[in-house]
Protein backbone atom coordinates (compact mmCIF):
# COMPACT_ATOMS: atom_id res chain seq x y z
CA UNK A 1 0.00 0.00 0.00
CA UNK A 2 1.25 3.46 -0.66
CA UNK A 3 0.77 6.48 -2.40
CA UNK A 4 0.21 6.99 -6.13
CA UNK A 5 1.21 10.29 -7.54
CA UNK A 6 0.96 11.32 -11.25
CA UNK A 7 2.65 14.39 -12.59
CA UNK A 8 2.14 16.25 -15.62
CA UNK A 9 1.28 13.06 -17.70
CA UNK A 10 1.47 13.42 -21.40
CA UNK A 11 1.70 10.18 -23.87
CA UNK A 12 0.24 8.58 -26.93
CA UNK A 13 0.52 5.90 -29.19
CA UNK A 14 2.90 6.46 -32.65
CA UNK A 15 3.47 10.38 -31.93
CA UNK A 16 -0.76 11.30 -31.39
CA UNK A 17 -0.78 12.41 -28.04
CA UNK A 18 -3.43 11.17 -26.17
CA UNK A 19 -3.16 12.25 -22.49
CA UNK A 20 -1.92 15.82 -22.25
CA UNK A 21 -1.09 16.29 -18.39
CA UNK A 22 -2.76 14.23 -15.90
CA UNK A 23 -2.50 15.42 -12.80
CA UNK A 24 -3.86 12.74 -10.31
CA UNK A 25 -2.80 11.86 -6.31
CA UNK A 26 -3.85 8.47 -4.66
CA UNK A 27 -3.59 8.54 -1.36
CA UNK A 28 -2.88 4.94 0.84
CA UNK A 29 -6.45 3.13 0.57
CA UNK A 30 -8.22 5.54 -1.69
CA UNK A 31 -11.20 4.31 -3.95
CA UNK A 32 -11.33 6.61 -6.85
CA UNK A 33 -14.09 6.32 -9.63
CA UNK A 34 -12.64 7.40 -13.21
CA UNK A 35 -15.17 8.45 -14.94
CA UNK A 36 -15.17 10.41 -18.60
CA UNK A 37 -16.81 9.95 -21.59
CA UNK A 38 -15.14 6.72 -24.01
CA UNK A 39 -12.17 7.61 -26.22
CA UNK A 40 -10.92 10.57 -24.01
CA UNK A 41 -8.05 8.48 -22.44
CA UNK A 42 -9.20 6.46 -19.34
CA UNK A 43 -7.57 3.35 -20.58
CA UNK A 44 -4.38 5.11 -21.88
CA UNK A 45 -3.55 6.53 -18.63
CA UNK A 46 -3.69 2.98 -16.66
CA UNK A 47 -1.78 0.98 -19.52
CA UNK A 48 0.70 3.81 -19.18
CA UNK A 49 1.19 3.41 -15.06
CA UNK A 50 1.02 -0.13 -15.79
CA UNK A 51 3.88 -0.11 -18.73
CA UNK A 52 1.78 -1.19 -21.93
CA UNK A 53 4.46 -0.85 -24.30
CA UNK A 54 2.12 0.43 -26.90
CA UNK A 55 2.12 3.77 -25.28
CA UNK A 56 5.25 6.65 -25.46
CA UNK A 57 5.42 8.58 -22.46
CA UNK A 58 6.30 12.51 -23.71
CA UNK A 59 6.49 14.08 -20.19
CA UNK A 60 5.18 13.80 -16.86
CA UNK A 61 5.89 11.64 -14.17
CA UNK A 62 4.40 8.68 -12.19
CA UNK A 63 5.59 7.30 -8.63
CA UNK A 64 4.19 4.83 -6.43
CA UNK A 65 5.79 4.71 -2.95
CA UNK A 66 8.21 7.29 -3.86
CA UNK A 67 9.98 5.24 -6.79
CA UNK A 68 9.47 6.36 -10.26
CA UNK A 69 7.13 3.66 -11.59
CA UNK A 70 8.00 4.79 -15.63
CA UNK A 71 11.59 4.17 -15.30
CA UNK A 72 10.48 0.40 -14.27
CA UNK A 73 9.98 -2.93 -16.68
CA UNK A 74 6.41 -4.59 -16.02
CA UNK A 75 7.33 -7.03 -13.91
CA UNK A 76 8.76 -4.68 -11.13
CA UNK A 77 5.90 -2.07 -11.55
CA UNK A 78 3.82 -5.85 -10.67
CA UNK A 79 6.26 -6.74 -7.86
CA UNK A 80 5.72 -3.55 -6.69
CA UNK A 81 2.19 -4.12 -5.84
CA UNK A 82 0.36 -2.40 -8.95
CA UNK A 83 -2.24 -4.58 -11.18
CA UNK A 84 -3.95 -3.78 -14.18
CA UNK A 85 -7.38 -5.51 -14.69
CA UNK A 86 -7.88 -5.41 -18.19
CA UNK A 87 -10.53 -3.64 -20.12
CA UNK A 88 -9.93 -6.78 -22.81
CA UNK A 89 -7.35 -9.22 -21.61
CA UNK A 90 -5.88 -10.78 -24.24
CA UNK A 91 -6.06 -14.66 -25.14
CA UNK A 92 -2.45 -16.28 -24.32
CA UNK A 93 -2.81 -19.89 -25.81
CA UNK A 94 -0.51 -22.79 -24.59
CA UNK A 95 -0.60 -21.32 -21.26
CA UNK A 96 -2.62 -22.66 -18.90
CA UNK A 97 -4.33 -20.01 -16.33
CA UNK A 98 -2.51 -22.47 -13.53
CA UNK A 99 0.88 -22.14 -14.37
CA UNK A 100 0.46 -18.29 -15.03
CA UNK A 101 -1.24 -17.44 -11.72
CA UNK A 102 1.32 -20.10 -9.53
CA UNK A 103 4.24 -17.94 -11.09
CA UNK A 104 2.91 -14.57 -11.12
CA UNK A 105 1.83 -15.14 -7.05
CA UNK A 106 6.02 -17.14 -6.76
CA UNK A 107 7.50 -13.85 -8.71
CA UNK A 108 6.32 -11.55 -5.60
CA UNK A 109 7.52 -13.96 -2.85
CA UNK A 110 10.65 -14.60 -1.70
CA UNK A 111 9.82 -18.60 -0.47
CA UNK A 112 7.54 -20.51 -3.40
CA UNK A 113 4.33 -21.93 -2.66
CA UNK A 114 3.97 -25.71 -3.02
CA UNK A 115 1.89 -26.67 -5.31
CA UNK A 116 -0.24 -27.88 -2.36
CA UNK A 117 -0.57 -24.28 -0.94
CA UNK A 118 -1.18 -23.09 -4.59
CA UNK A 119 -4.36 -25.30 -4.73
CA UNK A 120 -5.87 -24.14 -1.45
CA UNK A 121 -5.69 -20.67 -2.10
CA UNK A 122 -6.26 -21.33 -6.11
CA UNK A 123 -9.34 -23.31 -5.24
CA UNK A 124 -10.60 -20.65 -2.55
CA UNK A 125 -10.32 -17.43 -5.40
CA UNK A 126 -12.34 -19.39 -7.70
CA UNK A 127 -15.13 -20.28 -5.46
CA UNK A 128 -15.20 -16.61 -4.20
CA UNK A 129 -15.33 -15.08 -7.79
CA UNK A 130 -17.59 -17.89 -9.09
CA UNK A 131 -15.33 -19.74 -12.00
CA UNK A 132 -15.29 -23.37 -11.66
CA UNK A 133 -12.26 -24.52 -10.61
CA UNK A 134 -11.85 -26.92 -13.54
CA UNK A 135 -11.02 -23.45 -15.94
CA UNK A 136 -7.53 -23.50 -14.20
CA UNK A 137 -6.72 -26.23 -16.36
CA UNK A 138 -7.61 -24.35 -19.51
CA UNK A 139 -5.10 -21.88 -21.35
CA UNK A 140 -5.07 -18.61 -20.04
CA UNK A 141 -8.38 -16.11 -21.40
CA UNK A 142 -8.39 -18.86 -24.41
CA UNK A 143 -12.50 -19.24 -26.02
CA UNK A 144 -12.75 -17.79 -22.19
CA UNK A 145 -16.01 -15.61 -22.84
CA UNK A 146 -16.09 -11.51 -22.37
CA UNK A 147 -18.09 -12.45 -18.85
CA UNK A 148 -14.99 -15.34 -17.61
CA UNK A 149 -12.40 -13.12 -19.25
CA UNK A 150 -12.98 -10.25 -16.67
CA UNK A 151 -13.78 -12.61 -13.51
CA UNK A 152 -10.73 -14.01 -14.29
CA UNK A 153 -9.11 -10.43 -13.83
CA UNK A 154 -10.91 -10.18 -10.63
CA UNK A 155 -9.46 -13.77 -9.69
CA UNK A 156 -6.05 -12.52 -10.41
CA UNK A 157 -6.32 -9.46 -8.36
CA UNK A 158 -7.65 -11.59 -5.58
CA UNK A 159 -4.47 -13.91 -5.91
CA UNK A 160 -1.77 -11.37 -6.18
CA UNK A 161 -2.87 -9.03 -3.49
CA UNK A 162 -2.00 -5.67 -5.06
CA UNK A 163 -1.22 -2.70 -2.84
CA UNK A 164 -2.75 -0.66 -5.74
CA UNK A 165 -5.56 -2.59 -8.16
CA UNK A 166 -6.71 -0.73 -10.88
CA UNK A 167 -9.60 -2.15 -12.80
CA UNK A 168 -10.29 -1.08 -16.45
CA UNK A 169 -14.57 -1.53 -17.20
CA UNK A 170 -14.59 -4.48 -14.97
CA UNK A 171 -18.23 -5.02 -15.12
CA UNK A 172 -18.88 -4.88 -18.48
CA UNK A 173 -20.22 -8.34 -20.19
CA UNK A 174 -21.21 -9.05 -16.57
CA UNK A 175 -24.73 -9.99 -15.09
CA UNK A 176 -26.07 -9.13 -12.36
CA UNK A 177 -25.02 -11.69 -10.16
CA UNK A 178 -21.69 -11.74 -11.21
CA UNK A 179 -21.07 -7.87 -10.50
CA UNK A 180 -21.95 -8.47 -6.95
CA UNK A 181 -19.63 -11.42 -6.78
CA UNK A 182 -16.97 -8.91 -8.24
CA UNK A 183 -17.40 -6.22 -5.93
CA UNK A 184 -17.76 -8.37 -2.66
CA UNK A 185 -14.48 -9.56 -4.01
CA UNK A 186 -13.35 -5.98 -4.60
CA UNK A 187 -14.58 -4.86 -0.59
CA UNK A 188 -12.54 -7.69 0.61
CA UNK A 189 -9.67 -6.77 -0.97
CA UNK A 190 -10.43 -2.57 0.33
CA UNK A 191 -10.60 -4.29 3.96
CA UNK A 192 -6.87 -5.55 3.18
CA UNK A 193 -5.80 -1.66 2.45
CA UNK A 194 -5.90 -1.72 -1.12
CA UNK A 195 -5.62 0.81 -2.91
CA UNK A 196 -8.37 1.14 -6.05
CA UNK A 197 -8.43 2.92 -9.53
CA UNK A 198 -11.76 1.97 -10.99
CA UNK A 199 -13.03 2.62 -14.72
CA UNK A 200 -16.78 2.18 -15.36
CA UNK A 201 -19.50 3.74 -17.07
CA UNK A 202 -22.04 2.20 -14.77
CA UNK A 203 -23.26 3.45 -11.32
CA UNK A 204 -24.54 -0.38 -10.81
CA UNK A 205 -20.85 -1.20 -9.38
CA UNK A 206 -19.85 1.85 -7.63
CA UNK A 207 -22.73 1.80 -5.26
CA UNK A 208 -21.61 -1.72 -4.39
CA UNK A 209 -17.80 -0.59 -4.18
CA UNK A 210 -18.49 2.76 -2.51
CA UNK A 211 -15.49 5.07 -4.12
CA UNK A 212 -14.42 7.81 -1.94
CA UNK A 213 -13.19 9.82 -4.36
CA UNK A 214 -14.11 10.55 -8.63
CA UNK A 215 -12.29 12.10 -11.35
CA UNK A 216 -13.22 12.94 -14.51
CA UNK A 217 -11.16 12.71 -17.52
CA UNK A 218 -11.86 14.49 -20.83
CA UNK A 219 -9.29 14.58 -23.84
CA UNK A 220 -6.72 13.70 -21.67
CA UNK A 221 -7.01 15.50 -18.95
CA UNK A 222 -8.52 15.56 -15.21
CA UNK A 223 -11.19 18.17 -15.47
CA UNK A 224 -13.01 17.59 -12.36
CA UNK A 225 -12.49 16.16 -9.37
CA UNK A 226 -14.69 15.36 -6.38
CA UNK A 227 -17.01 12.85 -4.46
CA UNK A 228 -18.89 10.02 -5.27
CA UNK A 229 -21.57 11.88 -5.69
CA UNK A 230 -20.29 12.80 -9.16
CA UNK A 231 -20.95 9.27 -10.11
CA UNK A 232 -24.32 9.70 -9.74
CA UNK A 233 -24.82 12.90 -11.27
CA UNK A 234 -23.41 11.89 -14.12
CA UNK A 235 -25.53 8.59 -14.33
CA UNK A 236 -28.68 10.41 -14.66
CA UNK A 237 -27.17 13.82 -16.45
CA UNK A 238 -24.24 12.21 -18.19
CA UNK A 239 -21.41 14.68 -19.14
CA UNK A 240 -23.01 17.49 -20.54
CA UNK A 241 -23.28 19.88 -17.53
CA UNK A 242 -19.46 19.92 -17.45
CA UNK A 243 -19.77 22.22 -20.66
CA UNK A 244 -22.37 24.74 -19.15
CA UNK A 245 -20.71 24.82 -15.29
CA UNK A 246 -16.82 23.98 -15.70
CA UNK A 247 -16.68 25.77 -19.27
CA UNK A 248 -15.29 21.95 -20.56
CA UNK A 249 -15.19 21.42 -23.76
CA UNK A 250 -16.25 17.72 -24.73
CA UNK A 251 -15.35 18.23 -28.23
CA UNK A 252 -12.45 15.59 -28.90
CA UNK A 253 -9.45 16.92 -29.61
CA UNK A 254 -7.88 15.58 -32.82
CA UNK A 255 -4.33 16.03 -33.41
CA UNK A 256 -2.84 17.65 -36.69
CA UNK A 257 -3.69 14.58 -39.16
CA UNK A 258 -0.67 11.94 -39.57
CA UNK A 259 -0.58 9.46 -42.66
CA UNK A 260 -1.39 6.37 -40.13
CA UNK A 261 -0.29 3.78 -43.14
CA UNK A 262 3.18 5.41 -43.67
CA UNK A 263 3.81 6.64 -40.50
CA UNK A 264 5.93 3.85 -39.67
CA UNK A 265 7.75 3.34 -43.28
CA UNK A 266 11.42 4.81 -42.93
CA UNK A 267 11.34 6.45 -46.10
CA UNK A 268 8.09 8.71 -44.61
CA UNK A 269 10.09 8.85 -41.11
CA UNK A 270 13.69 10.23 -42.41
CA UNK A 271 11.38 13.07 -45.14
CA UNK A 272 9.73 14.16 -41.79
CA UNK A 273 13.28 14.17 -39.96
CA UNK A 274 14.18 15.94 -43.00
CA UNK A 275 16.81 13.62 -43.93
N1 LIG B 1 -2.92 1.23 -29.07
C1 LIG B 1 -3.52 2.29 -29.62
N2 LIG B 1 -3.23 2.66 -30.89
C2 LIG B 1 -3.81 3.74 -31.47
N3 LIG B 1 -4.70 4.54 -30.84
C3 LIG B 1 -5.04 4.22 -29.58
C4 LIG B 1 -4.47 3.10 -28.90
N4 LIG B 1 -4.99 3.05 -27.65
C5 LIG B 1 -5.85 4.08 -27.56
N5 LIG B 1 -5.88 4.80 -28.72
C6 LIG B 1 -6.71 5.98 -29.00
O1 LIG B 1 -6.61 6.87 -27.90
C7 LIG B 1 -7.85 7.48 -27.60
C8 LIG B 1 -8.20 7.20 -26.14
O2 LIG B 1 -8.45 5.81 -25.99
P1 LIG B 1 -8.71 5.14 -24.57
O3 LIG B 1 -7.60 5.47 -23.66
O4 LIG B 1 -8.94 3.68 -24.85
O5 LIG B 1 -10.05 5.87 -24.12
P2 LIG B 1 -11.15 5.50 -23.02
O6 LIG B 1 -10.59 4.37 -22.21
O7 LIG B 1 -11.34 6.76 -22.25
O8 LIG B 1 -12.37 5.10 -23.75
C9 LIG B 1 -8.86 6.90 -28.59
O9 LIG B 1 -8.98 7.83 -29.65
C10 LIG B 1 -8.19 5.63 -29.06
O10 LIG B 1 -8.58 5.29 -30.36
MG1 LIG C 1 -11.27 2.41 -22.04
Amino acid sequence: MARLEIKGLSAGVRGKRILRGVDLVLEEGDSLALLGPNGHGKSTLLGCIMGNPAFEIYEGSVTYGGKDVLSLPVDERSRLGIFLGMQNPVEVPGVPSSDFLKAAMNARREKKLSLFQFIRKAEAAYKEVGIPFEMAQRNLNEGFSGGERKKNEILQMRLLEPGLAMLDEIDSGLDVDAIEKVAETILKEKDRGTSFLVISHYARLFRLIRPNRSAIMVNGRIVLEGGPDLIDRIDKEGYEWLRKEHGVSLEKIVDAPMNEVSIGVCATKEALDGK
